[in-house]
């Protein structure tokens, strides 16, 4: 796949497809539209005041065979009535296009984005047309019509050659946050028996050489050493072993404390002992898709070279019944020493989480962001729709924020009220791992604050983001990818808390 950014007459640009994106003010406005209007005796004018094709958000028209044009298919995007900054638009009708067949037979496209100049619109465009074209078919036989297609290079069109350098840097930027996207998607789509925690080291090991970063895995001997005890209690009913992944980043200055980055790996959670039901248990192979945002996160910052110190740390593990496995009614004893009585072996994220947030004070962290699909309450707080998150510190809050408004991955903030606080601590030890069914997605947030340290700490729990249940713009059903750009929006452009 080759991607430009290039200046010239857009008739003569030879190309199998000119796709334009057309708000809803636009109208006749372009001059690009104008010139198509009028080589086609006035039909695109008819088109707009027929209703046929008004630039509503998300609608689409193809033209053929327009006089003067080298181009052999026109397609208009509508991206609606949006204010310039509001990039998603074009993401999503990038998005639309890359599921159009015109846009998928197309060897080369050129897209011209009607008046927009911001870098940040050519990247949106450019994510959306690879997110919106994504399918996994990494277990697909050779079924040609199940094929991925996509043009061999995509060309953006500009007027003024002065901008050039910064939109290619947003065309570059697109490309690799929405690879960084689809890594997660693959990830988590990925069968459990074809991503064991093992399995899943040696990805990051391969990924950690192909993009430089540093990787290095803790194997069970060095995780028992590391007294990772809660970590331990949920692989023992597992015959696959657990693996504790270590990612570092150095963009920034020696010494300069890192971010950390903490993803719950849970390559399969059947539940354990308090076995899930069986309805769309298999699903739960994606319960290791907020370490797959780490994991692409270290990845995409390599990538981009953000100036500064990284490190992303994934505990991985399978949560399974067996003789062996922990029980409800059991103590366990964290990395940290807090004693922790399992009430309900299906809350096994938080027990793994806590003992990789407390390794992070290993690293003098500035601040560390976890991010989970960790409670199936978070369903019932915003749905399908975002993010709970929660963050005992102002700033970084503000910094998620903005990033949730930069990229349209939606997050909301909750409450770490004291009495969740108290609703964790247990008769017999230190701690619960559950607290009971209300409040569950804030429970199981303040549970995690019993083992941060000194630091300013936000936890994201994207349990049901991480999933598209029917299809959206550019976001096809299945694993979502959602939370990776969020992350790497919140790493940019950073400045000490
Ligand atoms: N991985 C699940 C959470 C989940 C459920 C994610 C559905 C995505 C879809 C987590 O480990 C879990 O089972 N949580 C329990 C906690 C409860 C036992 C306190 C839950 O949410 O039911
Ligand atoms: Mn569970
Ligand atoms: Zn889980």
């Amino acid at each position: 796949m080759q991607y430009s950014v290039i200046t010239g007459k857009p008739e003569l640009i030879s190309v199998d497809t000119l796709v334009i994106f057309v708000s809803k003010f636009d109208k006749l406005n372009d001059s690009l539209l104008k010139q198509i209007d009028r080589a086609s005796g006035g039909s695109l004018r008819t088109m707009l005041e027929s209703g046929q094709f008004e630039g509503k958000s998300n609608q689409t028209a193809e033209l053929y065979g327009i006089d003067g044009f080298q181009a052999s298919r026109i397609i208009l995007a509508g991206t609606g009535k949006h204010s310039a900054s509001d990039v998603d638009k074009f993401r999503q009708a990038a998005g639309t296009v890359a599921r159009m067949r015109g846009f998928q037979k197309s060897e080369s496209v050129l897209i011209h984005l009607a008046n927009s100049k911001a870098p940040e619109a050519f990247q949106a465009a450019l994510e959306g047309c690879l997110l919106g074209g994504y399918k996994f078919l990494a277990f697909k036989g050779d079924d040609e019509s199940q094929k991925v297609e996509f043009p061999s290079s995509i060309s953006f069109l500009i007027t003024d050659s002065k901008a050039k350098r910064k939109i290619e840097k947003g065309v570059t930027k697109g490309q690799i946050m929405a690879e960084g996207q689809l890594l997660v998607r693959d990830l988590a789509s990925t069968p459990g028996n074809f991503l064991t925690p093992k399995l899943l080291a040696s990805r990051v090991e391969k990924l950690g050489k192909d993009h430089k970063f540093s990787v290095s895995i803790l194997d069970e001997k060095q995780i028992k050493q590391e007294k990772m005890g809660a970590l331990l209690s949920v692989s023992r009913g597992s015959t696959e072993p657990a693996r504790f992944i270590i990612m570092k980043h150095n963009g920034g200055r020696k010494g300069q404390a890192p971010v950390v980055l903490v993803g719950k790996g849970v390559t399969f959670d059947s539940g354990g002992i308090s076995l899930k039901p069986g309805l769309n248990l298999h699903e739960m192979k994606g319960d290791m898709t907020g370490g797959a945002c780490v994991i692409a996160a270290l990845t995409t910052a390599a990538r981009l070279n953000l100036p500064l110190n990284v490190v992303g740390l994934v505990p991985a593990t399978e949560n399974m019944p067996a003789g062996n496995a922990t029980k409800p009614g059991d103590v366990v004893t964290s990395r940290k020493g807090l004693t922790i009585e399992i009430i309900n072996t299906d809350a096994e994220g938080r027990l793994i989480l806590a003992d990789a947030l407390d390794y992070a004070n290993e690293f003098k962290p500035q601040a560390v962001i976890d991010i989970a699909t960790l409670t199936g309450a978070s369903l019932y707080i915003i749905g399908y729709e975002g993010a709970p998150f929660f963050s005992n510190n102002r700033k970084l809050k503000a910094k998620i924020e903005s990033a949730s408004n930069t990229t349209s991955e939606k997050v909301w903030n909750m409450p770490l009220w004291e009495a969740f606080a108290e609703g964790m601590k247990s008769p017999v030890a230190d701690l619960l791992n559950s607290g009971g069914r209300d409040a569950g997605t804030c429970k199981a947030a303040s549970f995690l604050e019993y083992f941060i340290g000194d630091w300013p700490w936000a936890h994201i729990d994207i349990a049901y983001v991480d999933v598209e249940p029917s299809g959206r713009p550019y976001i096809p059903k299945g694993a979502t990818g959602i939370g990776l750009r969020l992350l790497i929006e919140t790493l940019t452009n950073w400045k000490k808390l």
